[in-house]
């Protein structure tokens, strides 16, 4: 069974290539909603960006992104979310944000339809607390960038019904995503594990085992990795890296998850990475 009309919230990186993704894949309506407008701009540049790619390269029609283009709108309306069939949350990664917004969709949006957050790793169970249709509501954790990215993470919150698990299975695999799900713990399978990898990799470097590049060789030569987990780290932001951890050392109240002194470091210099020109190595200009 499919979406009709499908309300994404969050216009940023993840919005705007799950909207793409959602008009170019389905014959659904995408309401793409932002507080900024700033954002929309920007998410209609990259979206444009991304279909004129995708037209170069053959994988769609001139006529088919014109149709996929009609049926997205950009809006800074809430009100617009009322006859939503999906709603799919792509905010910052706060929980009180994200919380208060959710408290907003369900007084907004009609009863049947169906909440999820792309939160990397926050709770669903207590997203879902924040509404009064738990039973509809789940974890649908896309990657960067979503277009593109064949996997897709489904968490069920405690509530969550099995039809509600089934039909965002169903919608996930119309998209061309292999799903994998996840019980619905801190970081879920992914983040933690993906995580993990990036503060040992820090820790590592801290403890003088040796240079960045050759951690990262050790990674993508004898592992098979696409990417170092240092590169990996500079690439999605050490202050993003650093709250996660975080959020997985509280939730899991277990030493194991604590973030390594040197990402505190770096994150405290403002050097997080590549959008800042440094992190755990040097770019130059930011990028
Ligand atoms: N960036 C990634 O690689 C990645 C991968 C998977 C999941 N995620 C998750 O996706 C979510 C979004 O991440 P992102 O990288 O796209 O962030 P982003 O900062 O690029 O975009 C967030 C957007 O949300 C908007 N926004 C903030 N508060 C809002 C509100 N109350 N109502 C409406 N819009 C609001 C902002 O204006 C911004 O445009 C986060 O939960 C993140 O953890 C990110």
């Amino acid at each position: 069974m499919t979406f009709s009309t499908v309300f994404v919230a969050g216009a940023g990186f993840m919005g705007s290539g799950i909207a793409y993704l959602i008009a170019t894949k389905t014959q659904a309506r995408v309401m793409v909603y932002d507080i900024y407008p700033a954002a929309l701009d920007k998410a209609r540049s990259v979206m444009e960006k991304i279909g004129g790619g995708a037209v170069e390269k053959g994988f769609l029609s001139a006529s088919e992104l014109a149709e996929a283009k009609k049926r997205i709108k950009l809006t800074e309306s809430d009100k617009d979310a009322a006859e939503a069939d999906l709603v799919i949350e792509a905010i910052a990664e706060d929980l009180r944000a994200k919380q208060e917004l959710f408290g907003i969709l369900d007084r907004t949006v009609k009863p049947q339809g169906i909440f999820a957050s792309n939160t990397s790793s926050l709770s669903i169970t207590a997203l879902a607390a924040a509404t009064k249709r738990p039973k509809q509501f789940l974890g649908m954790h896309f990657f960067s960038p979503a277009h593109i990215m064949k996997l897709l993470e489904l968490i069920p919150g405690l509530d969550t019904s099995i039809e509600t698990m089934d039909r965002v299975r169903q919608f996930g695999q119309s998209l061309g995503k292999v799903i994998i799900s996840s019980k619905d713990m801190p970081g879920f399978i992914t983040t933690r594990l993906g995580l993990v990898l990036i503060n040992e990799a820090a820790f590592a470097l801290m403890e003088g085992l040796s240079t960045p590049e050759e951690i990262d060789l050790g990674m993508t030569l004898g592992y098979n990795h696409p990417m170092g987990p240092l590169a990996l780290g500079d690439f999605v932001g050490l202050d993003i890296v650093l709250h996660v951890l975080d959020t997985l050392y509280t939730g899991f109240g277990d030493p194991k998850y604590r973030a390594c002194p040197l990402i505190k470091r770096l994150v405290s210099a403002g050097h997080l990475g590549r959008k800042t020109g440094r992190g755990f190595y040097e770019y130059g200009a930011a990028s």
